[in-house]
C-alpha cells in the first residue's frame, strides 16, 4: 500500500509539496490551522499565483488522492509519514526566526501520535532546532520513539514551485536511523529513479544546507552589486563585466545578476536568521559576512531613489512617478520585502506622486501601501510620468517599446533597477536613460557637446 502522508502548513512550500506528492501517486492530507486556506484548497482554489500548481491541485482533488482538513486527530490517525511546513518568518523584535509556529505544531500533532511514524521537519530552521523537537516528540508522543524525527529541508523557487519539487537538484534528508531513511527513500522513489541525487546526513547537516545554501545565493547576488557601487565610483559598467564573470565556469553566469538585489519571504529572512544563530555560536565570521551581505543589498535600494532623485533634477516633490513592478521578482505576486515596493515607497515618501502598476502583485501592494496609486497597465502607470522606474523585470516591461511609452510620458526618463533595458535603445528614442552600475554615457556625450561648443 502506498504510504499515507499528511502534510502540515499548506502555504507555498506545503500547497505545493501536498499536491506534487498526490501527483507522485500517494495519499495526501494536507492540514492548516487557516480554515479560510483549507476551504480555498479543497475547492480547488490556489490563494497565491504559482504556474503548474493550479492543475496538480485539481487533478489531486479529482482522483481523491488529495485531501484538506484543520483537524490534527485526523491527520495524526492517517499520516504514516508528517511533513512539517509551516513558516519560519523573521521575529518582530530581532533578526532571528520566529518558531512559534513550528512549536505550536509539533505540540498538536505528538500527543497524538499513537502508532509509528515519522515527522519530517521541512521548515527553514536555525541549526539545532531539530534537536528541541526531538526532544518535544519523545516526551510527548504516546508512542515514544517510534515517533522519529528526520529534517528534510526544500530548495523551491517560486514561480518554479512544482519542477523544483518534482525534479529538485538534489534531495537532502537528515536522518537518526535507517528506518527513517528506508521511508524517505521510499517517499522520493519517483524523482530518485529518474536521477535527482539523494543525500543522506545527520540532522544539524540537513538543517544547515538549507541556509548555507541561501546564504551562498544572497552572497553571490550582494558580491556583484557590491561590484557595482565599484563600478559607479570609477565609471566602469558592470553589466559586461558580470557577463565577463560568468563565462568561467567556476563563477557561472547564475545569480550574478545586477541590480536592485534580493527580497521575497526567503533570502532576506534567512540571512538575517543564520546571521543570528552565528553570532550566538560565536562563529562571527559569518554573521560577519552575512551583515554586509544585507548592508550592500539593502544599499541598492538606496542608490536606486537616488537615480530617480537624480532624473528628477535633485527634487521628488510634486513630481509624477511611474513605477514599473511591484513584486519582488517577475512571474510573482509575492511582495514580502520587495526591493521594489520598499523603493516606491520611499520615492512617495519624497513627495513624489508615484503610480504602480505590476502584472499580478498590486491586490496584494494595495494593502500595504494605500497611499500608492495603482494604473491597469503599463502605459497608465507611465501616463505623464516625469520618472518611470522599472523595478522588476517582468517580460512586458523588459519588451517595452521606448516609441510608445515615449508618446505618453511628460518626460523621457527611465530608471532600470534592474539593468533589464537596451539602454542604447532608450538613448536613440530620446530617454534619459540611467540604470544601478551603468554611467551614464549620455550625461558625457553632452559634456563633450558643452565642452565643445
Ligand atoms: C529562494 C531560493 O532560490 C530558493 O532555493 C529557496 O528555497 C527560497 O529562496 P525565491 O525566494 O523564490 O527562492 O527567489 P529567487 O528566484 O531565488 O530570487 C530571490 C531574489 O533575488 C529576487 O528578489 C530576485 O530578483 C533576486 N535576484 C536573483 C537578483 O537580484 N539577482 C540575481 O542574479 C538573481
Amino acid at each position: 500500500m502506498p504510504l499515507r502522508i499528511t502534510v502540515i502548513g499548506t502555504g507555498y512550500l506545503g500547497a505545493t509539496h501536498a499536491a506534487c506528492l498526490a501527483e507522485l501517486g500517494f495519499e495526501v492530507l494536507g492540514l492548516d490551522a487557516n480554515e479560510d486556506q483549507v476551504s480555498a484548497l479543497a475547492a480547488g482554489r490556489l490563494p497565491f499565483h504559482e504556474p503548474e500548481l493550479g492543475r496538480l491541485l485539481e487533478a489531486g482533488l479529482h482522483s481523491g488522492r488529495l485531501r484538506f482538513t484543520t483537524s490534527y486527530a485526523d491527520a495524526a490517525a492517517f499520516g504514516d509519514v508528517h511533513f512539517i511546513c509551516v513558516g519560519t518568518p523573521q521575529r518582530a523584535d530581532s533578526d532571528a526566526a520566529d518558531l512559534s509556529h513550528l512549536m505550536a505544531c509539533v505540540d498538536a500533532l505528538a500527543p497524538l501520535l499513537d502508532r509509528p511514524c515519522v515527522v519530517v521537519g521541512k521548515s527553514t530552521v536555525p541549526v539545532g532546532t531539530s534537536d528541541i523537537v526531538a526532544e518535544r516528540l519523545a516526551r510527548l508522543a504516546p508512542v515514544g520513539p517510534e515517533a522519529e524525527l528526520a529534517w528534510n529541508p526544500e530548495f523551491l523557487r517560486e514561480g518554479h514551485a512544482v519542477a523544483d519539487t518534482l525534479r529538485p537538484d538534489r534531495i537532502v534528508v537528515g536522518v537518526r536511523s535507517a528506518r527513517a531513511e528506508t521511508i524517505l527513500r521510499e517517499v522520493y522513489a519517483g524523482p530518485v529513479a529518474a536521477g535527482v541525487p539523494f543525500l543522506v546526513t545527520e540532522l544539524p547537516t540537513a538543517e544547515l544546507v538549507k541556509v548555507a545554501a541561501n546564504a551562498f545565493l544572497a552572497t553571490k547576488i550582494s558580491f556583484i552589486n557590491a561590484i557595482a557601487e565599484v563600478c559607479e565610483a570609477v565609471g566602469a559598467d558592470v553589466v559586461p563585466l558580470a557577463r565577463a564573470l560568468a563565462f568561467d565556469d567556476r563563477i557561472g553566469g547564475r545569480f550574478l545578476v545586477p541590480g536592485l538585489g534580493f527580497g521575497g519571504g526567503c533570502l532576506p529572512k534567512d540571512i538575517r536568521a543564520f546571521g543570528a544563530t552565528t553570532r550566538e555560536l560565536g562563529v562571527s565570521s559569518v554573521s560577519a559576512l552575512l551583515g554586509e551581505v544585507d548592508a550592500i543589498n539593502l544599499r541598492r535600494r538606496a542608490r536606486m531613489v537616488d537615480l530617480a532623485l537624480e532624473l528628477a533634477d535633485g527634487s521628488l516633490e510634486g513630481r509624477a512617478v511611474g513605477v514599473l513592478g511591484c513584486s519582488f521578482k517577475p512571474n510573482s505576486d509575492d511582495i514580502r520585502d520587495s526591493p521594489a515596493l520598499d523603493v516606491a515607497g520611499t520615492v512617495h515618501g519624497l513627495g513624489a506622486r508615484v503610480t504602480v502598476y505590476d502584472p499580478a502583485a498590486m491586490h496584494r501592494a494595495r494593502q500595504v501601501h494605500p497611499e500608492l496609486e495603482y494604473a491597469s497597465s503599463m502605459a497608465d502607470a507611465a501616463a505623464d510620468a516625469d520618472v518611470l522606474l522599472l523595478l522588476t523585470e517582468w517580460r512586458e516591461f523588459v519588451e517595452a517599446d521606448p516609441e510608445v511609452l515615449g508618446r505618453v510620458v511628460a518626460q523621457r526618463n527611465m530608471a532600470d533597477g534592474r539593468s533589464a533595458l537596451d539602454g542604447d535603445r532608450w538613448r536613440a528614442s530620446g530617454w534619459r536613460y540611467r540604470a544601478l552600475g551603468r554611467p551614464d554615457t549620455q550625461a558625457s556625450a553632452d559634456d563633450s557637446v558643452s565642452l565643445t561648443s
